[in-house]
């Protein structure tokens, strides 16, 4: 493998080097290529450039890997919790007992959010889509937390804001949800863990305390894992760009949270559902939406399918489609949409035009069937994603500030617009 590559363009040569990564990907940095050529790199959508060096996680497409800190994604969700995992991504190693009982602590202590909070949920129309309100809110933690918000923020700093977003966006998100239904807002409890208490947070109610079944605990522990990182997508890249240019934690990850809510990013799970539903009401004729999703001149894609870096099979889809099995097998519910959802895959992935293009069920296909079997409404599934993405958000957001390699993200453009035209003063205007 060369050491450098060259590049000749008019007449100027520049030897470019070759990073190699632990893992053997290979790179070319052409960071000196405008300064020495003049020319720069056009690739729309950034399917070809790497935008930072991070030792987070790793995903190989084409195997269907997927590691965070070099552990394999099915040994996190066979073995850890969520908020170990929090740890190992932000830490970049998993805690001893002592380190993981001082984490969950933490987050008990934070879980609480400024009283003056509470008045957004008052404020917002009871039709607000939660993932509006989500991103308002952790905003806004930047102004009842301002102690915490500063240019040059000590690890300690980081690590306090870090355990106050990943406990208290637990809370605001079923305070949200309380306040959408009318009811009254349930406290979070110092003796349940982080899973537990956000459901009960969620489903308990004055005249109905929530009963805690361990296997909708785990289903949702492992959601919340597979979610939690997954190197530079949209919104992880959001994080990074809008920190760049040094602004708070709380602010970088708003931005992220509005980049995940389109539905060819995190809102694909509720899009997955509103599809299936769709299909299931015209009377689940499955060959008219996959001639559909393959019809240039139809608008209409097969939600829940495809991913710009896996082209063989997503391994967070393989483990939730097996969870959505185990736990409606244990809940004892039948949900036409799991049946519904499996006949699609099964002809989509014989169709000619979903193998030619390696189209497969991604991480949001099957999602949604256990969070309708949990009772999540619809239009939270979004926020869900974005509960179980906070940790890989914050770690890369800590990876780049405190990386003195780091500059403020500004990518160029290829101009297409007039050339130079004078001024036409508004009275000589046709
Ligand atoms: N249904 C039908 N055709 C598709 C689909 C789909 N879901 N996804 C891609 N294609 C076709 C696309 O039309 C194109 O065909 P052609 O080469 O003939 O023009 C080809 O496959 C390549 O697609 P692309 O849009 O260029 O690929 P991309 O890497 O830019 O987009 C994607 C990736 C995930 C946005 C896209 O596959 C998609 O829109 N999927 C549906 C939305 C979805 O499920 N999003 C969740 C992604 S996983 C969660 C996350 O990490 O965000």
């Amino acid at each position: 493998m060369p050491e450098t590559v060259q590049i000749r363009l008019d007449g100027k040569v520049l030897e470019c080097p070759v990073i190699v990564s632990t893992e053997n990907e290979k790179a070319i940095d052409i960071s000196k290529l405008r300064s020495t050529t003049g020319y720069i790199t056009l690739d729309p959508g950034f399917g070809n450039t790497g935008s930072c060096q991070s030792a987070i996680t790793y995903l190989d497409g084409d195997k269907g890997i997927l590691r965070y800190r070099g552990i394999p994604i099915e040994q996190l969700a066979e073995q850890s919790t969520f908020v170990e995992t929090c740890y190992l991504l932000i830490y970049g190693r998993l805690p001893n007992s002592k380190e993981l009982d001082a984490f969950s602590t933490a987050f008990n202590e934070h879980s609480m959010i400024h009283e003056d909070m509470k008045n957004f949920f008052n404020m917002y129309p009871s039709s607000t889509h939660p993932m509006a309100g989500l991103s308002a809110m952790v905003c806004s933690m930047s102004a009842y937390y301002p102690e915490l918000i500063k240019e040059d923020p000590t690890e300690e700093e980081i690590n306090r804001i870090a355990v106050q977003l990943l406990s208290k966006v637990r809370t605001i998100c079923a305070f949200s949800y309380k306040k959408s239904i009318g009811d009254p807002l349930v406290d979070p409890r110092h003796d349940l863990r982080y899973v537990p208490n956000f459901l009960n947070m969620m489903f308990s109610s004055p005249t109905k305390p929530y009963k805690i079944i361990n296997e909708v605990v785990r289903a949702l522990e492992v959601l919340l894992i597979l979610h939690a990182d997954h190197e530079q997508n949209c919104s992880t890249s959001t994080v990074r760009l809008v920190g760049s240019s040094h602004a708070n934690l709380y602010a970088s990850i708003s931005a992220g949270i509005c980049a995940l809510w389109g539905p060819l990013h995190g809102g694909a799970n509720q899009a997955v559902i509103e599809m299936l539903e769709m299909i299931q009401k015209d009377g689940g004729n499955v060959a008219k939406y996959i001639a559909k999703a393959k019809d240039k001149n139809d608008p209409f894609r097969l939600m829940g399918f495809g991913h710009r870096v896996y082209k063989n099979f997503d391994p967070r889809a393989k483990i939730i489609k097996q969870c959505a099995d185990d736990l409606l097998k244990k809940l004892g519910i039948r949900d036409p949409l799991l049946d519904l959802a499996k006949r699609m895959e099964e002809v989509a992935l014989k169709d000619e035009y979903f193998i030619s293009r390696k189209l497969y069920p991604n991480v949001d296909f099957y999602s949604g069937i256990i969070y309708r079997a949990i009772g999540i409404p619809l239009n939270m599934f979004p926020v869900m994603f974005a509960i179980g993405r906070m940790p890989g958000w914050i770690a890369h957001w800590k990876e780049m500030i405190e990386d003195p390699a780091t500059k403020i993200g500004r990518p160029f453009q290829i101009y297409t617009g007039p050339t130079k035209h004078d001024y036409v003063p508004i009275e000589q205007r046709s």
